[in-house]
């Protein structure tokens, strides 16, 4: 299916009942209610969505990302939307703890679903992934829709998320209808996704709440799920994948180790480098350095980051080389997020 792309500004606003008299988001909402696909704004990334309920709507996601069939989706919710309606069975205190420390926001839940979001939605799994966003633009569609909205990142599968609309385009241009571009996506990485499925609470993806937040606000100490012992299904599916990677190779380099990267110094490469490294280091070498951030700030570099890698990708270079960054408090996900695109 080819399509026109539409791309569509709007302002944000944090008043919902003003964005829901917009234009754009009625015309985004009366297309997700006709199962077509929308491309829209969070405070992680920018997601593409369909109405979860309906195999025919998600089915054309799959399509328009190329993603893997047996990779689940994220089901997005409003803040009016009657959670229980989606699950086995009545939420648990710790589910309720989580959602009133940190809904809406970058954290997406894993409960034991019943059988209104369809096998697609979940490839065949027993659970849905739920998550209530923050940013107002992606919460007054999906209140306007008035329906649980299915939504991976809108990028191309296995290449960087999108945290700008331009990047949602530059990937799915004529393979969506429509794109609503609210300016970049504040967080810049995707949400944290803890399961809360079975017996003990896991994080399977680290993200845009950490565990350091979740420690603090909740009291809630969480184990990590994503190594895999051998022979074993992988918890969070998706993590099993090429992810993250621009086409261009990727090395992450320790600023502190000179022998582990001066060997591209006779290469055409680029050092992504935190501001501080970067003013340290001398450009006597002819290195081409690009600033991420300060390392003294870490939110900073989670909503740098995916667009760094993606306007490099766009230059001629043989590798990025990316300073290894503490894996602690937005680190992890940044880290796990580089790890990935540099394997
Ligand atoms: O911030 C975000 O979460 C963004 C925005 C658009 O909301 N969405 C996003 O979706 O990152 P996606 O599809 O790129 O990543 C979803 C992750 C995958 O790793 C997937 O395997 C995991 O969540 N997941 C989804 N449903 C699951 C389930 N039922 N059990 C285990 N993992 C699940
Ligand atoms: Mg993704």
């Amino acid at each position: 299916m080819s399509y026109q792309t539409k791309l569509v500004k709007i302002k944000k606003t944090n008043n919902i009942k003003k964005l829901l008299n917009e234009e754009t988001i009625k015309f985004g909402a009366e297309l997700l209610r006709k199962g077509e696909l929308v491309a829209f704004p969070t405070e992680t990334v920018y997601g593409l969505g369909a109405d979860a309920r309906r195999e025919d709507a998600v089915k054309k996601i799959f399509e328009a990302k190329g993603r893997p069939q047996d990779n689940p989706l994220i089901v997005h919710i409003s803040i009016d939307y009657n959670l229980e309606s989606l699950l086995y069975s009545r939420p648990s205190t710790l589910a309720m703890k989580l959602i009133d420390s940190f809904w809406p926001g970058p954290m997406t839940l894993i409960f034991k679903k019943n059988n209104i979001i369809p096998d697609i939605t979940t490839a065949g799994h027993a659970t849905v992934a739920l998550r209530m966003p923050s940013h107002p633009v992606a919460q007054a569609l999906i209140m306007a829709a008035g329906i649980p909205i299915a939504a991976p990142s809108a990028n191309s599968s296995g290449y960087p998320s999108p945290t700008r609309a331009i990047h949602v385009y530059n990937d799915l241009n004529k393979r969506i209808p429509y794109i609503i571009d609210a300016g970049s996506s504040q967080v810049g990485v995707e949400s944290t996704v803890i399961d809360i499925s079975g017996e003990e609470p896991l994080i399977l993806r680290p993200g845009g709440i950490t565990r350091e937040e979740i420690k603090k606000r909740s009291g809630l100490e969480l184990d990590t799920k994503i190594k895999l012992n051998e022979g074993e299904a992988p918890l969070a599916p998706g993590m099993k994948y090429r992810h993250y990677s621009p086409d261009t190779k990727l090395k992450i380099i320790d600023i502190n180790d000179k022998d582990s990267y001066q060997e591209y110094y006779h290469k055409n490469a680029v050092i992504v480098l935190t501001d501080e490294s970067a003013n340290k280091i001398l450009n006597e070498d002819n290195l081409k350095i690009v600033k991420m951030g300060s390392i003294y700030n870490m939110k900073q570099i989670a909503h740098n980051i995916f667009d760094i890698l993606r306007r490099l990708d766009k230059v001629d270079i043989d590798i990025i080389l990316v300073e290894k960054l503490p894996e602690k408090g937005l680190g992890e996900a940044i880290m796990n997020r580089l790890h990935k695109a540099s394997s």
